[in-house]
Order: C-alpha cells, then structure tokens, then sequence
C-alpha cells in the first residue's frame, strides 16, 4: 500500500476540509541558548528523565532552518500549519517580552500565509518558563494569570493572520503527567498537585479565551484535548467501574468543565486534601465558549480495578502496536468521536493530532513507512465515518511533519511523515508524506 483512499463523495475532500501537519515549539526548535529556560530543559537533565539522555538544546534546528521547513510544509500540498509558541521564547525572566524571539513568529506567520497556509497556534504546548515553575508553576494560581498576559502579547503581534488559536495542547499531560505521576517535567509525583495543576490550567485556557477574544475577534479560538478510550479489561462490575472512573479522571475532567460548567462527578468522591482549590468565578471562565475543540487522539487505554476501589491501566494484549506500545484500534477512534458527539454539545471539531511511531528503514533515501500508511488509512476512514455520523469534523491534521523530540522518550521514537537525520539535520519525505502529498493533489485536481 503507498495512497491514501477516502470514499469518492467523502466530506473529507471538499474544498473546505482542512488537512494539515503538526509540531510543537520545543521538540523541533532547537537554539536552546537563544531564549530562557523552560521546565523541559531542566527536566531533561533529571538522571532517567529521558530514555535516551536527549534534550531539546537542538532538536530538528528549526529555527536556523524554518524556511527550509516552511517550503517543505507548502510542498505537501497542505492546507494549515499548527505550530507552536515557546513562552520561553517570548517572555524574559524578568517579564519583558524578548523582541527577537516574538519577531521569529511574526516572521514564520508571515510567510506561511503568503504560501497561503492556515496557521494554527497553540500558545501552550508544555514548555513553561522554569522561571514560573520556581514560583511554583501551575500549582500557584498567578501561572494562570501570567499565561494570559503572555497571550495577549502573541495574540497582539500576530493578530488576525492566525487563523485559529489555541490556548493549551493537552492539559491532561501538562497536569497528571507532569505532577500527578512525574513522568513529564517538571516531574512532581502528587495527586492534588496533578488535581490542582489541571485547575489552574483550566483557568489559564479560560482567563486566554477572553484575551483572545478582544484581541483578535476575527480568528477562532479553542483548545486541544487528548483523548483515549477507556476501556475495561473484562465484564466485571469493578473493571467496568475502574474504567468509568478512569474516563472521567483522564477524559471528562478537561472537556467537562469546559462545554458543561462543572466537574465529574468524581470531584467530590476525592479525599478533601486531594481537591482542588476552586474559586467562585472559576468555572463560568472557564466554561465560556469556545469556537472549536482540537482532539488530539492515538489509541485507546484499557483499565482494571485495583482492588481499592481506584484503575489500573494494564498493558494491551495486542499484538499491534506501535513503537511508544500503543495499540492501533482505528475502531476505538470512530467510537470515541461518535461517543463524544452522543455525550456533549460539541462545538466544531478538529483531530489536531493523530499518528504513529515505528522504526523506519531507509534504503536509497526511500523509506518505506508501510506500517505508519496503514494508520493513516485506517484513521482517516474512521473520521469520515465519524463524519457520516454526524459528527461535525472541520479538519485532520497529522502528528508529526517531521521526527523530533518524543518528550521522555527523547529521539527514541519516530513520529514524523518526514524522516530527520539528526547527524546532518537532512529531511527526507516518507511513503507516507508522499501519500498524503498524492491525496491532497488529486483533490485539488478534482476540484
Ligand atoms: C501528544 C503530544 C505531542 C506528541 C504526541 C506523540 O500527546 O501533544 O507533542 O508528543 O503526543
């Protein structure tokens, strides 16, 4: 297999459809010591931090390369970028703004809409100024405020050549991932830190929203959220329990405070000292509209009971997965969209990431991604169906355009539709750049 194939009368090849490729600013930018240091950067330094001892200093170089990388997102044929803003880079230490790093982005904004791509902006995708963490992060309710006075820098220098912004990429990771279980940075392990991180970034999307709505009232504004199916590992009334909880401590938490006002249930189910500090106004901010959700899905997660009444995640008996353990369940993905449609009032939807890990071959500068194609195809289809479904889909944006830096994982793991040699920084279009290239062509052709 080397093509994508979409139904013939697919919505998903209307003119309209917006397919795109993703990264974010601290796995591809490099130029460690052209801005101040984030809680990644200290992070990556944490003995057993990251698999393979990696840090971001220079990742895919793609500040000294932008432009490079810029012509090669135009030569996919695609039609939106989504990318994102490193605080670090923006805001000093001391609170100024660092002119040469916020120029960078009105640069690169710049010349992606002259090649006439839509930009996506995610103001925060994780790399938060160690200079806030010091002050103690997302777990001091000032982050939340600090968050939206640097938005509304971006947002005033970019304006409307945005077509949409986005506040957080995946609060669930930022909060649980990096203090609840420590496996981000900055590495805390602590339930109500995890609970009470969410809530501050919860806010932080919410105090942004309305940033963002006076500044730039023409653009869409949203926020993204990952999503993973919860699924329980037998018929059990404790594993169907354990899976419930699980949904609502890694799914609901972030998206039902955001359409729906409040809290799962759960909350008040927690321990009073695990509880997060909520202030009276909290949550009609965050709770305000928002024009477009971003869900960003890769796989499903499938939950035991712990014998305390509490999950465990167990591992997938699959045999197919991907190179991170991941399960590939297309079906999983069709099923979460439709669920999520049946639960919630959504507002418009875009994937905002989607995609998959595998070691890749190269041979003659061809690298034959035949495992990374099929999950494409097979995801692809499962958004159409969705779409068929009624489910209101406005885009598609592949994770990654290139190989970079994979978080705890460092370079260990290959997401990108371009393979990157990170000896001489080369990029080199896989099977599945091509193909998604080839699609893209044929319905402009169609047109
Ligand atoms: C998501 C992140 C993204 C990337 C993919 C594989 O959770 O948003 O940066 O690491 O996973």
């Amino acid at each position: 297999m080397n093509k994508f194939i979409l139904p013939k009368h697919s919505a998903m090849l209307q003119a309209d459809y917006i397919f795109g490729v993703a990264t974010s600013s601290f796995q591809i930018e490099g130029a460690r010591h052209t801005r101040c240091e984030s809680i990644w950067d200290r992070f990556c330094r944490v003995d057993g931090a990251i698999k393979d001892k990696s840090n971001g200093d220079k990742a895919c170089e793609h500040i000294a390369r932008w432009q490079q990388d810029v012509e090669l997102i135009h030569s996919l044929g695609v039609d939106a970028y989504r990318l994102s803003i490193s605080w670090p880079r923006v805001i000093n230490d001391d609170g100024t703004v660092n002119l040469t790093g916020l120029g960078f982005y009105q640069t690169l904004v710049d010349e992606l809409v002259a090649k006439e791509l839509k930009v996506f902006v995610t103001l925060y995708h994780w790399d938060l100024p160690q200079a806030l963490e010091d002050k103690g992060g997302w777990l001091n309710r000032e982050t939340a405020l600090a968050f939206a006075k640097y938005s509304e820098v971006v947002c005033k220098a970019l304006g409307d050549k945005v077509y949409a912004y986005t506040t957080l990429n995946e609060p669930f990771c930022s909060a649980h991932l990096g203090y609840e279980v420590g496996i981000h940075a900055p590495g805390m392990c602590s339930q109500s830190a995890g609970r009470q991180a969410a809530h501050h970034l919860l806010l932080a999307h919410g105090l942004a929203m309305q940033v963002l709505r006076t500044h730039c009232p023409t653009s869409r504004h949203g926020i993204v959220l990952n999503f993973a199916n919860a699924d329980a590992a037998s018929d059990s009334p404790s594993d169907v329990n354990a899976a419930k909880i699980a949904d609502d401590y890694c799914n609901h938490w972030y998206i039902k405070p955001i359409l729906e006002g409040c809290y799962p249930d759960l909350l008040a189910q927690l321990p009073k000292e695990v509880q997060p500090d909520i202030q009276a106004e909290d949550l009609e901010i965050i709770s305000a509209p928002i024009d477009y959700l971003g869900v960003n899905y890769y796989t499903r997660n499938v939950y035991q009971s712990d014998g305390n009444g509490w999950y465990e995640q167990v591992a997938p008996t699959s045999s197919h997965l991907t190179t991170m353990g991941w399960e590939v369940v297309p079906d999983s993905f069709y099923a979460l969209l439709v669920d999520l449609h049946q639960q919630y009032q959504l507002p418009a939807l875009y994937i905002t990431e989607n995609g998959a890990a595998f070691e890749d071959c190269i041979n003659n500068d061809e690298i034959a991604d035949v495992a990374r194609l099929e999950y494409f195809q097979s995801h692809l289809l499962a958004v159409n169906q969705a779409m068929e479904q009624g489910v209101d889909i406005r885009g598609y944006f592949a994770w990654s355009l290139m190989d970079n830096f994979e978080w705890a994982e460092g370079y260990t793991q290959r997401f990108g539709i371009v393979h990157v040699d990170y000896n001489t920084q080369k990029r080199t279009l896989k099977a599945s750049a091509k193909a998604y290239q080839a699609m893209l062509k044929m319905r402009q052709e169609g047109r």
